[in-house]
């Protein structure tokens, strides 16, 4: 059974979506959610679950970006995770940290990649007036937000859209996708996944 480390910073939802798909014959458990930000919301949905959860506070290393990924490093390790889940973590990482996990770690991010790294992607989308938008499941590399595209799930985008109204078609998008990339990749299977909302 691998085991599996989730990463989050706020809510938490695509974490929740993520380990309620971890059992039956699923290959994975989740060993761990650790959040950046004390009393993210997400905290508490994962002890309601059992899982183990931590903390790494960022502004305890302010200006100081290898002290903070040592203790991220250190923290996760010691659960012993075999793969890297990240759930919305709003910290961008360095080679440091990215090339410890190489090769086991994947991140959601909300947009059709290659388009919208970075933030306000729903926004960007609609600015730019495409009439589809999503969400895509990448492993991570030390380009940000653009390691090899293993899922996307796309959804329309409607007249009078804003970004919240956005965000609220693609979410349950992404707690469709993330599960099914993730249960693949812990089987060793990198296909690509596509889904149309
Ligand atoms: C999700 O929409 C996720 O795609 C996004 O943050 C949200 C987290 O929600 N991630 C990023 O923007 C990464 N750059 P959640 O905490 O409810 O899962």
């Amino acid at each position: 059974m691998k085991r599996c480390a989730i990463l989050i910073s706020g809510g938490g939802s695509n974490m929740v979506a993520l380990a309620e798909s971890m059992t039956g014959d699923h290959p994975a458990r989740p060993c761990l959610v650790l959040s950046n930000v004390p009393g993210a919301g997400g905290l508490a949905k994962a002890e309601a679950m059992g899982i183990p959860t931590a903390v790494a506070d960022h502004r305890d290393y302010k200006g100081d970006r290898e002290g903070f990924e040592a203790k991220l490093i250190e923290t996760i390790d010691a659960h012993n995770p075999d793969l890297i889940a990240m759930a919305g973590f709003m910290r961008i990482l360095t080679p440091l940290f990215i090339n410890h996990y190489a090769g086991r770690m994947l991140n959601i991010h909300p947009s059709l990649l290659p388009k919208y790294k970075g933030l306000n992607t729903h926004q960007r989308a609609i600015d730019a007036g495409d009439s589809q938008a999503g969400c895509s499941v990448h492993e991570v590399t030390s380009e940000l937000d653009g390691g090899p595209i293993l899922g996307q799930a796309r959804v329309p985008i409607l007249p009078g859209d804003d970004a919240d109204t956005l965000a609220a078609r693609v979410l349950p998008m992404e707690h469709r996708l993330y599960p099914v990339v993730l249960r693949a990749f812990a089987s060793g299977d990198k296909t690509r996944i596509d889904l149309d909302g």
